[in-house]
């Protein structure tokens, strides 16, 4: 098992291109599983979630190869339907696998994902949205069990704004017989993207950027190829650690619409900010303003990035709060960063960041992706020396992270560990 060690106290300077988007390439891969065939999608990021994914859908038969940025899938021969627990278990986005098997071959059998490090994450709406197109779903022995002989088009209410079952029921409803209207659908930008790919391989849907989607079914869709978005959390993530070390850094290969609550906060804790359509350079030189921020759906502050923030404003000249909505109880980083000697209150929805403590390194324990992230930001403003355990939580979805940040002139470097 991985660890990092890393030597604080250095500004990151310098330029970093970004990588496709794991969110987007986790939700383009299944619409391989609705039309038989060959699928290239360019800038698909190297990290562990996508090679994941690839595994997943090999065990359905799919063929799947990364060449470089590009991922070639050939769906023209799938061997099964049921999706299983070893492989599930390693990442929840395995559930999208369940849409297009019962859409398309009327019959899926998909472990239940289990447990997450944050907090419940429940998927009722992916199945509750099913049953409305005409699934008949069962559980049983830690399985999802969906069969139906043909979808039908309905009205489907997403009780919650959520990412996931977007994803799902719109890849089903592509396939559904008759009209789907779906309502309160998630708007980030990862689920704009694979309705956009959707209608490349013929799909009818309206609506796009609104939460209101109208979906004409049709009887088959086409295989196509397409090109992941830049991702916007690893972009958040080295624009935060950046200004966290009071550093100047150019971000390449980032779509900055895509980012506006981030940049804003930004802005508003003192970074100067130049953005152009594709690229964004961030200059910090001061300690930051304490700048609050609550994480809602996008267009809003993404939860994926609150960790980063928290690091960020252990340098700030007062207080933060910061307050996860979708994902109240994302805090488990907290601790590890009190080992760093930060000071910071929670209570059942935020935490509380006093800046200005003076942090010097210690080792530290990842819990999940984001988390993990904070805690290398966090170890880049300490003093000394630090180790950050675990690091295949970061590896699920930040390409070679070390190799650019010692680009930009971070001491961080990965060793191996006995750890277990
Ligand atoms: C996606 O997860 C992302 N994962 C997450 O990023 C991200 O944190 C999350 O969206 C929110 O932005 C991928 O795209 C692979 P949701 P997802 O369904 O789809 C509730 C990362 O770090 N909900 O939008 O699982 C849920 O409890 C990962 O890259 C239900 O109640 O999230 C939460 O409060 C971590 N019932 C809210 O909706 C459901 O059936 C949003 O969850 C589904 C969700």
């Amino acid at each position: 098992m991985d660890k990092f060690v890393i030597h604080g106290g250095r500004r990151l300077q310098g330029s970093v291109t970004i990588s496709g988007a794991k969110n987007a390439s986790l939700a383009l891969m299944p619409t391989s599983l609705l039309a038989p065939g060959k699928y290239e999608l360019s800038n698909t990021p190297r990290n562990r979630d996508v090679t994941t994914f690839s595994h997943l859908l090999e065990s359905l038969g799919v063929q799947a190869e990364l060449n470089g940025n590009t991922l070639v899938l050939d769906s023209s021969n799938i061997t099964s339907h049921e999706a299983p627990y070893e492989q599930v278990k390693q990442m929840r986005a395995s559930i999208y696998v369940l849409g297009p098997l019962v859409a398309r071959f009327g019959e899926a059998k998909v472990s239940l994902p289990g447990g997450c490090n944050f907090g419940p994450r429940p998927i009722d709406l992916h199945l509750k949205g099913l049953e409305k197109l005409g699934a008949n779903i069962t559980l049983e022995g830690g399985y999802i069990h969906a069969h139906c002989k043909r979808l039908q088009g309905a009205h489907f209410h997403f009780d919650v704004s959520s990412v996931g079952a977007s994803v799902n029921i719109m890849m089903a409803a592509t396939l559904a017989a008759g009209h789907t209207t779906l309502t309160n659908v998630a708007l980030e930008p990862e689920v704009t993207a694979l309705a956009l790919m959707l209608i490349k391989m013929g799909a009818r849907i309206e609506g796009l950027g609104t939460t209101t989607l109208e979906i004409d079914g049709v009887d088959e869709l086409k295989p196509v190829n397409d090109s992941t978005i830049p991702d916007r959390i690893e972009a958040a993530t080295y624009l935060i650690a950046a200004a966290a070390t009071r550093g100047s850094v150019t971000a390449h290969n980032v779509d900055a619409h895509h980012l506006t609550a981030v940049l804003q906060a930004l802005e508003d804790s003192g970074c100067e900010l130049d953005v152009t359509e594709n690229s964004i350079h961030v200059n910090m030189d001061a300690n930051p303003k304490p700048v609050d921020i609550t994480t809602a759906p996008y267009p809003g502050y993404p939860t994926d990035a609150q960790a980063q923030w928290s690091a960020y404003m252990l340098n700030a000249t007062g207080t933060a709060r910061i307050k996860d909505t979708i994902y109240p109880t994302r805090f488990g980083y907290v601790p590890e960063l009190h080992r760093l000697g930060a000071t910071i209150d929670t209570d059942d929805s935020s935490c509380f960041v006093k800046g200005g403590a003076r942090l010097t390194g210690a080792t530290v324990m990842s819990s999940d992706l984001r988390a993990s992230a904070s805690l290398v930001i966090a170890a880049m403003m300490a003093e000394g020396e630090s180790e950050i355990l675990r690091v295949y939580h970061i590896d699920r979805g930040y390409a070679s992270i070390e190799t650019r940040l010692t680009e930009l002139g971070a001491s961080i470097r990965r060793e191996q560990t006995a750890e277990y």
